[in-house]
């Protein structure tokens, strides 16, 4: 599984980068307002996380019809050639994917419940889909099984002739809140998990890991200096 930062803060992104294990990185309109993102800066701001990261960004198109999202995703694939266009899993959606898949531009559908909306991304072109887990749990409903249920049906079928030329659908789980989420998504084989900076670095630490590195701190300096 690979890991992508789920955030639009720069301060973040490079230091998750610089831990060398990143592929990627996600935003929404919610993550860019969160850190008083200006409209006007928008593209300079997707640009420069495109600068920072190694692997795709995904920046999501806010228009409602086909049209308006075809116009914008196009915009957004013109900033960086990392550029992934973000777009919600609705009619209007899929439309547009179609259209930017057709013309090379990655796609991640994004706000997925369900698998007929995973097949259908998928057949529409998705290069990405984004099944939410920690929304579904929201509305106490069981998003590791959602995701889980989507994962396998993805996985019995061929999608390789339906979105961009030789590249295959990839699933990100998505609205990832804990480290335990990120052991169930690996475990039925989520290809990506994008998650916030904070559960990015509860992966990192144990607290066993940090117990057993205070005693070796300790224990070593009762090695006799000679
Ligand atoms: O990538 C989607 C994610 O940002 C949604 O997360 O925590 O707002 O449900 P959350």
């Amino acid at each position: 599984m690979k890991f992508f930062l789920d955030t639009a803060d720069l301060t973040e992104i490079e230091e998750a980068a610089s831990w060398g294990a990143l592929a990627g990185v996600t935003t929404n309109p919610t993550l860019y307002a969160r850190i008083g993102g200006k409209l006007a800066d928008f593209p300079e701001h997707i640009k420069r996380i495109c600068e920072i990261t190694e692997g795709p960004v995904s920046a999501e198109a806010v228009g409602t019809t086909r049209s308006e999202i075809i116009a914008e995703g196009r915009q957004l694939a013109a900033l960086a050639p990392n550029v992934v266009v973000k777009i919600p899993t609705m009619i209007e959606g899929l439309a547009a994917t179609r259209t930017l898949a057709n013309e090379g531009i990655a796609v991640n559908m994004t706000l997925c419940f369900s698998v007929p909306q995973a097949i259908l991304a998928a057949r529409s072109g998705a290069r990405y889909i984004s099944p939410f887990v920690g929304r579904f749990d929201d509305i106490s409903e069981d998003g590791i099984e959602q995701l889980s249920q989507i994962v396998v049906a993805l996985s019995n079928y061929d999608f390789s002739d339906s979105g961009v030329s030789g590249q295959s659908v990839e699933v990100i789980a998505a609205s990832i809140r804990s480290a335990q989420h990120v052991t169930q998504a690996a475990l039925m084989g989520a290809d990506i998990a994008t998650v916030p900076f904070n559960v990015l670095k509860k992966c990192v630490e144990h607290p066993l890991t940090t117990n057993g590195l205070l005693a070796f701190e300790k224990d070593w300096e009762k090695v006799i200096q000679a």
